[in-house]
């Protein structure tokens, strides 16, 4: 039979270029999380996935609806509850950004508030603005030695619970993307007690039942509706989650009827079976291989324990893995592309201090020998210490002058950054990752946000949300010609 390749018609970039990333054989420690197929090559799944393309259908006799599961879909989506622990599943092949946005906006009506930890995922800003729902902005906690965002304080969150009864639900994420926790029981039976429901952006964590050394999932400390990046931590395609339900305070019909607004109405088999197969891989194998993971997490960080010029952060949840080099002078975005390019390692992302690695069940031993070898070499090399100038993250919360729907659906106009201090801004700024805004619709700019954005872009960080790729301008509401 005869094979075509597309590059014989024209130019086809995306194929050729993805193509080239397969060949380059790259130590992935980074996301999806079965790491570019390899797990499911090792365990046996490699065929089904070969013929993937022949499963590509739509709703037809016998193939049921997501939307309106009661065949095999119902019967998928029941076996991961029994496995997860939740009382009712529902898949989502657009990511936990429409899980989050549907869980909000059922549980919120119009005109109504939400409780959120200010450095959430934007996700939760865009279900304020689709359901004019006011959001109340709990301050998270930074570490200065690596501007990593550590969670919010328990006593405070309770405070802020205590400050606004009216609010309908509180959202948080935990694990944070770096692995960060806290407590978070305390907070569900705080929030339960005052009528709230709690919503969880679990989207690092839908790994975390598997071994009692990694933190209890919100699953188990008391959430309502807890959202999963299956594809993130476990093996399933790239925009395959989890929405897990617990109890019954929450109105599941409504949260169906939002996601068929968001999700296409033909959602993708081909994402569907990735589910599953994530979830058929986690029952059978899931245990085993995890405790192999900690056992390789904990080797190759006894490695480089004493050794001063390197410093690996010590995380609740052991699979991330933040390395900072700060001590020799080298930012995270240089680790980055240094581990890249000179050895063939790819890293989930980097902020100004270091890297962030994001291991799952489908890295093997031989990943951390490479990782472990490839460090000692490179430290090897690097003889002069350099002094790294500190810079710090934009701790306090920009003060809200307008709703983030209200902001959105103003007037703008554009100026450059440096006149934009003081305004009221209409566009989000987000360094990429981890996605975290700095500043949202509706919120003042502050010196302080464009300082550390204007430094962070000099060493090698990446800006998103932003009309101007350059950032050199930036939209403003125009106070005179307002929706509001
Ligand atoms: C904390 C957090 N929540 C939610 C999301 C959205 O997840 P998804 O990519 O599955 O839509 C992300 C994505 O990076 C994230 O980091």
């Amino acid at each position: 039979m005869k094979q075509y390749k597309l590059k014989d018609n024209y130019n086809n970039h995306i194929l050729e270029k993805l193509e080239k990333l397969r060949d380059d054989d790259l130590v992935s420690f980074h996301v999806p999380g079965h790491k570019i197929g390899r797990i499911f090559k090792e365990l046996g799944y490699k065929s089904i996935l070969e013929n993937i393309y022949t499963l590509d259908t739509t709703e037809i006799d016998g193939t049921d609806n997501l939307h309106n599961a009661k065949e095999i879909i119902k019967d998928s989506q029941e076996r991961a509850a029994r496995i997860f622990n939740s009382d009712k599943t529902i898949y989502l092949v657009n990511g936990t950004t429409c899980g989050i946005e549907a869980a909000i906006m059922a549980v919120c009506n119009p005109n109504s508030k939400i409780i959120v930890n200010r450095d959430c995922h934007q996700s939760v800003i865009n279900a304020c603005i689709l359901g004019d729902i006011e959001p109340i902005y709990i301050a998270s906690k930074v570490c200065k030695k690596t501007n990593i965002i550590t969670g919010v304080d328990v006593e405070e969150t309770k405070k802020i619970i205590d400050n606004n009864l009216d609010a309908k639900a509180i959202v948080l994420t935990y694990p944070t993307y770096y692995g960060k926790t806290f407590d978070l029981k305390s907070i569900c039976d705080y929030a339960h007690s005052k009528n709230m429901l709690v919503i969880i952006d679990e989207a690092h964590g839908a790994h975390l039942q598997l071994s009692d050394k990694l933190p209890k999932s919100a699953i188990n400390q008391g959430a309502d509706i807890i959202i999963q990046s299956t594809h993130k931590t476990l093996p399933a395609f790239t925009q395959s989650s989890m929405m897990h339900i617990k109890g019954n305070s929450v109105d599941e019909n409504k949260i169906k009827s939002i996601l068929r607004f968001l999700e296409s109405s033909s959602p993708s088999y081909i994402l569907l079976s990735s589910l599953e197969l994530a979830v058929d891989i986690y029952d059978k194998y899931g245990t085993s291989l995890m405790e192999n993971l900690l056992i390789y997490i904990e080797k190759f960080k006894s490695k480089f324990k004493n050794n001063e010029n390197i410093m690996i952060d010590n995380n609740m949840d052991k699979t991330k893995i933040f390395i900072s080099m700060k001590k020799l002078g080298i930012t995270g975005y240089e680790l980055d592309s240094i581990l890249r390019e000179e050895y063939k390692i790819q890293v989930e992302l980097s902020n100004y201090y270091g890297v962030l690695l994001i291991c799952t069940i489908g890295n093997n031993e031989e990943d951390f020998i490479t990782l472990e070898e490839s460090l000692e070499d490179l430290l090897m090399k690097i003889d002069k210490k350099k002094l790294l100038k500190d810079t710090s993250y934009p701790e306090d919360i920009p003060q809200k002058v307008l709703n983030p729907r209200d902001a959105f659906y103003s007037d703008k106009i554009t100026v450059k950054l440096e006149d934009s201090i003081g305004k009221i801004s209409g566009e989000y700024i987000i360094p990429y990752p981890p996605g975290i805004s700095l500043i949202s619709p509706g919120e003042i700019i502050t010196q302080e946000i464009i300082t550390y954005i204007q430094q962070g872009v000099k060493s090698g960080m990446i800006v998103s949300g932003v009309k101007d790729v350059n950032l050199e301008y930036i939209d403003i509401i125009d106070i005179n010609k307002n929706y509001f």
